[in-house]
């Protein structure tokens, strides 16, 4: 099958590079050509483990365009995975998703038989009565007629996003229309997982409600972590005894410093501000942002007591991606760590194996190391942000510290005499 691909982050460039080896041929277009010059040498536009690889062995497979109009003619599909960010009160921005269906709708004008597939999250209804709308307009043609539209949602982690892809729990195919269907049938059909055929919005919020139960998750076991420490208990015992009952499961009760990324944060409050919209007061959901929020000031807190007043008091930071495994800061909980130490006037000096420079571009003015013992090196303290496996090898590089106060927001250390967040 022939796939043009609009949107080279994240989600656009894994599933460009995982269709092209399931045998497709597939343009990837993006308005940044300094991404099209990475991709047409074989270099992934973003990180993520095996893709440069994946892209070298379907280069033959692959051809790249600036442009929409001249990407898509001559495809059979083509698969929206444009960016979705938050406006101010945390709904959805869709200025880019706009953009797109304007320029496909063009591109439809002189094309036939086309799907046209959502996968970037959008809020229920909006491939309905926003895309489709515009797709119809500017194409000057009618949808099922002339066109299809369907919606295909990801549920890929950074850093394990290519087996996600190959090996996924289920597929979730959002149908509008027969021909629909087939093309994405055709395209899963290697696929044994369970594939639900469902509506289109029924699609748009199955990814929404994956990921807030997931955030939720998260958050449920970050109050019953901070509870647990009060009494003295381990909640990683707890959870594990917790996570052993099936109905449960063991995945997603690690207690920390609380979630970040680029979805889960982003995807709970555009729920939240869909819901409001219909008049509803999601109080789980709201909750479950809340404890988030309030984990970082918590570590703080804690690093405070074992420390005393933090002005001046140089502080190792071990950790600034938002998980281990990728270069990726966006709403990482080191972020609101960093501003509140510099508000209490503290000397930061911070490493992570991947993401000092993209920290760098927020936060110019702390001191970046090329390594944990540098970091660590004469500080009063240390906090660790990030589950970087590589931090459970530190021992002796604690004894450089000035005092050995060593919080962790993530479980992972294997060194004596530190100290969780609600551990
Ligand atoms: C997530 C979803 O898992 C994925 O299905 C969706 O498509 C995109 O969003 P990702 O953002 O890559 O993927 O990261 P994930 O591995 O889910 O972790 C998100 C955050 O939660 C990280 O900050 C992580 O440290 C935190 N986390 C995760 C916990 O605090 N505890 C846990 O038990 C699991």
């Amino acid at each position: 099958m022939k796939i043009s691909i609009i949107g080279c982050g994240y989600v656009g460039a894994v599933t460009k590079a995982c269709l092209a080896e399931l045998g497709n041929g597939v343009c990837f277009i993006d308005i940044d050509d300094k991404k099209i010059k990475k991709i047409k040498s074989c270099q992934s536009p973003i990180y993520e483990p095996g893709l440069d690889a994946l892209l070298e062995r379907n280069a033959s497979r692959i051809s790249t365009s600036t442009s929409i109009q001249e990407g898509i003619t001559g495809s059979d599909c083509s698969f929206i995975c444009v960016g979705t960010p938050s406006n101010e009160d945390g709904s959805i921005n869709l200025t880019y998703i706009k953009s797109a269906a304007v320029e496909i709708g063009n591109a439809l004008r002189t094309m036939k038989n086309h799907t046209v597939v959502v996968k970037s999250t959008v809020v229920p209804g909006t491939t309905e009565d926003v895309i489709l709308p515009m797709l119809e307009k500017h194409s000057l043609k009618r949808v099922k007629e002339d066109f299809s539209v369907a919606m295909n949602p990801e549920f890929l982690k950074e850093g394990s996003a290519l087996n996600d892809f190959f090996h996924p729990d289920r597929i979730i195919l959002g149908i509008g229309d027969e021909r629909g269907r087939t093309v994405l049938g055709e395209l899963y059909r290697s696929f044994s997982c369970p594939k639900l055929c469902t509506s289109i919005k029924t699609a748009e919020m199955t990814k929404y409600v994956s990921n807030a139960f997931l955030a939720t998750k998260i958050s449920f076991s970050n109050e019953i972590g901070n509870i647990c420490k009060k009494l003295d208990i381990d909640v990683y015992e707890v959870m594990e005894g917790v996570g052993l009952d099936q109905r449960i499961g063991p995945k997603f009760l690690n207690a920390g410093a609380g979630f970040g990324g680029s979805c889960f944060p982003k995807d709970v409050a555009a729920l939240i501000a869909l819901a409001q919209q219909k008049g509803e007061n999601p109080i789980l959901l709201k909750s479950a942002i809340e404890i988030n929020e309030k984990q970082p000031g918590r570590l703080v807190e804690l690093l405070k007591s074992r420390v005393g007043e933090l002005k001046n008091k140089r502080i190792a930071i071990l950790g600034l991606a938002f998980k281990d495994n990728t270069d990726d800061i966006r709403d990482s909980r080191a972020i609101p760590v960093i501003a509140d130490l510099l508000e209490r006037g503290a000397d930061i000096a911070a490493y992570d194996p991947m993401a000092n420079e993209a920290m760098e571009k927020i936060y110019p003015s702390i001191r970046y190391c090329p390594s944990a013992a540098e970091a660590l090196e004469g500080a009063d303290g240390c906090l660790v942000m990030t589950e970087w496996p590589e931090f459970a090898e530190l021992q002796p590089e604690f004894d450089r510290m000035r005092k050995k106060v060593i919080i962790e927001g993530r479980r992972i250390l294997s060194c004596e005499g530190y100290e969780g967040i609600c551990w």
